[in-house]
């Protein structure tokens, strides 16, 4: 463990708030739909009804979500939730989980808390949609859509204009490498193969997408995932895991860089969730310690009172970050895809 202060979390946010204000509020929606992969991030409901630990559709999970506990883990709205909003979409984007009731040719979200890129990361927690079954479930999707436009030429060039946002890796990590005891992965490979591996799973199934018609494609890099409570004690990250994001995102930043090339009718963009921030700037006072008591995995107590000063805190249990970090996110990735839908 170094001795390094949190005082700069990192995140992805380059331009400042006050910038968003121009762009973020314009009521028109700048995409037809807007397609979701990835992990407890981004997921919105999809863990609900499945066999697992991370789950997170209980209080004091979406205290200050309208609807209250929806499998959320955040006390509020993801960044996928604003990014549909700045994007101009209505409302947000639903779990595929439950679709009934809403439009799938606006999008959907597949998203799943514990997931990877590897089917049996965050399998120790239960059952997840891991990266293959999220792709498997939007061939549903888009099997639905053919029928709905008629033929899978109006499909294509529908879904053409649409974005395509996936961000996920964390748990092959966190919940699969860096657990020796429960995972072989870290004996099997070193750092550098395994995440070759990780790399080249997700670009088989980013190559899949881009065949059922996806032009817009947005990739997230790996926050600091050794900065995170679960993992940080008295205010010091853990390199070795902060390595594993850096070496991780360079790879992927690489990766979009040859889809770029390869698919020159398409556009990839990477977004760097490491870029440093001073949090302490915007008003955040608590760093390392979450909102709510936590349980022996990391996440909230069922029913345990939070924090009240919920904007001040980065994180809200041990591992997942609060609405504000979200909304910030939200904003600085908001930026980074504007050119992307302008294209
Ligand atoms: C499914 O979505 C609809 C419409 O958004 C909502 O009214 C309903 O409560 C949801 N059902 C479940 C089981 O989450
Ligand atoms: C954290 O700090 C406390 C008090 O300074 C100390 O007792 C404890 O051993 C430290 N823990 C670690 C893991 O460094
Ligand atoms: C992301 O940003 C960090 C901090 O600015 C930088 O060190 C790193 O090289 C960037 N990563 C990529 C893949 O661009």
């Amino acid at each position: 463990m170094a001795i390094k202060t949190k005082a700069l979390l990192v995140l992805s946010l380059l331009l400042l708030v006050a910038t968003c204000m121009q762009y973020c509020v314009n009521g028109e929606q700048q995409v037809p739909c807007f397609f979701i992969f990835g992990d407890s991030l981004s997921d919105n409901g999809n863990n609900n009804n499945l066999q697992t630990q991370a789950k997170s559709n209980y209080n004091p999970y979406g205290i200050d979500f309208p609807n209250g506990p929806t499998g959320r883990f955040s006390n509020g709205r993801v960044t996928v939730d604003y990014l549909a909003e700045f994007l101009g979409f209505e409302e947000s984007v639903p779990p595929y989980a439950n679709t009934s009731g809403s439009d799938i040719l606006k999008g959907v979200n597949y998203a799943s808390g514990a997931a990877g890129i590897l089917s049996e990361s965050g399998k120790h927690l239960g059952d997840n949609i891991h990266l293959e079954k999220q792709l498997r479930n939007h061939r549903v999707i888009y099997s639905k859509i053919v029928k709905k436009l008629g033929g899978s030429k109006k499909a294509k060039e529908y879904l053409n204009k649409c974005l395509y946002y996936v961000n996920i890796g964390s748990n092959d990590f966190i919940n699969n490498f860096f657990l020796p005891q429960l995972y072989s992965s870290s004996r099997t490979f070193t750092l550098e193969r395994y995440t070759n591996l990780l790399i080249k799973k997700l670009s088989e199934n980013i190559e899949e997408l881009h065949e059922s018609g996806a032009r817009k494609v947005v990739l997230v890099g790996l926050g600091a995932l050794g900065c995170i409570p679960r993992f940080a004690m008295n205010g010091s990250c853990v390199d070795e895991f902060n390595e594993a994001a850096f070496v991780f995102s360079n790879k992927l930043n690489s990766q979009v860089n040859t889809f770029n090339y390869k698919f020159p009718d398409s556009n990839f963009n990477f977004i760097n969730s490491s870029d440093a921030l001073d949090l302490g700037q915007f008003g955040f006072t608590v760093l390392d310690t979450p909102c709510c008591p936590t349980r022996d995995d990391g996440q909230c107590v069922p029913n345990g009172t939070p924090c009240q000063n919920r904007n001040e805190y980065v994180f809200y249990d041990e591992f997942h970050i609060t609405e504000a970090v979200h909304r910030l996110i939200a904003i600085g990735s908001y930026n980074q895809i504007k050119p992307l839908i302008q294209h």
